[in-house]
């Protein structure tokens, strides 16, 4: 086959198998050595959806509103998370960064700055999901995860909402929840059959 067309969203998405040795500096991008890179297929498989949107235009985006109607976002804010912004900077930023999850699919589109959000693989291993301005990602309910803001201290983030928003986290371990449930179920489970097939 000819080389496959560049995958435009990896230019605002980057995702690499986070170095675990490392027990401060959060905001740093803490690569294995030799680098591990993720694909965003593999993210996919992982129920973590992506795209690449023009930030510049977002209040005139054709391609968002598609997103937002074919999947239910009605609500949207947008917040910025830097010192002077978001009062009590810098406890927020470590609040964050607590592994949680939530009931509800977790959506965020960068529209400028950039920071990490880190997933838990099927195999409960960390990867860091860089996103930029312009990534939109979506990170289904009942998905292990956490945030970080890079050395940049800045992401201007609007966030989207299937109905009335609820933002709370659950803390790990939650896993007697109904949404923890589901996420095993439609993920993890899928891991386990592929595993069979392949020894098949
Ligand atoms: C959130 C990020 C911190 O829940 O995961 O807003
Ligand atoms: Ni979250």
């Amino acid at each position: 086959m000819g080389e496959a067309v560049k995958d435009q969203r990896e230019e605002v998405i980057q995702a690499w198998y986070l170095d675990d040795n490392y027990d401060e500096g959060q905001k740093l991008p803490h690569h294995k050595d030799p680098k591990e890179f993720v694909t965003l297929d593999k993210l996919a498989e992982l129920g973590v959806l992506s795209w690449r949107l023009d930030a510049d235009n977002y209040e005139n985006d054709e391609k968002l509103k598609k997103i937002r109607e074919s999947r239910g976002y009605s609500y949207m804010d947008i917040c910025e998370v830097c010192p002077g912004k978001l009062p009590n900077y810098e406890a927020k930023v470590k609040m964050f960064f607590e592994e949680h999850l939530h009931i509800d699919e977790e959506i965020r589109y960068c529209l400028a700055g950039s920071g990490y959000f880190d997933v838990r693989d099927l195999n409960d291993v960390w990867i860091r999901v860089w996103v930029k301005k312009g990534g939109m990602i979506v990170f289904p309910a009942g998905i292990y995860h956490r945030f970080t803001v890079d050395t940049g201290n800045y992401m201007k983030a609007m966030r989207l909402f299937v109905g009335g928003p609820v933002w709370t986290p659950y803390n790990r371990p939650h896993d007697h929840l109904p949404a923890r449930k589901a996420y095993m179920d439609t993920f993890v489970k899928v891991l386990g059959d592929r595993t069979i097939d392949a020894s098949a």
